[in-house]
């Protein structure tokens, strides 16, 4: 599916691109030589880079609680 039509950036892209360490919807896009065009998915992609961020919090919560 993709996240970016404008650049046909796909939401494996974007989860790439996060797991390779993006910390903005605009590192999402660069990583994918991609730049914002209409900014449609900007906020969607700052979701899912929220979404990763606090699964990974979440995740380091966990693992010191062992
Ligand atoms: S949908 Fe991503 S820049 Fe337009």
């Amino acid at each position: 599916m993709y996240v970016c039509n404008c650049n046909g950036v796909r939401g494996r892209d974007v989860d790439a691109a996060i797991a390779a360490g993006a910390r903005s919807a605009r590192d999402v896009l660069a990583m994918n030589a991609a730049e914002p065009c209409c900014g449609q998915c900007l906020p969607d992609i700052a979701q899912l880079i929220e979404e990763a961020q606090g699964a990974a919090a979440q995740e380091g919560v966990l693992v010191a609680a062992e």
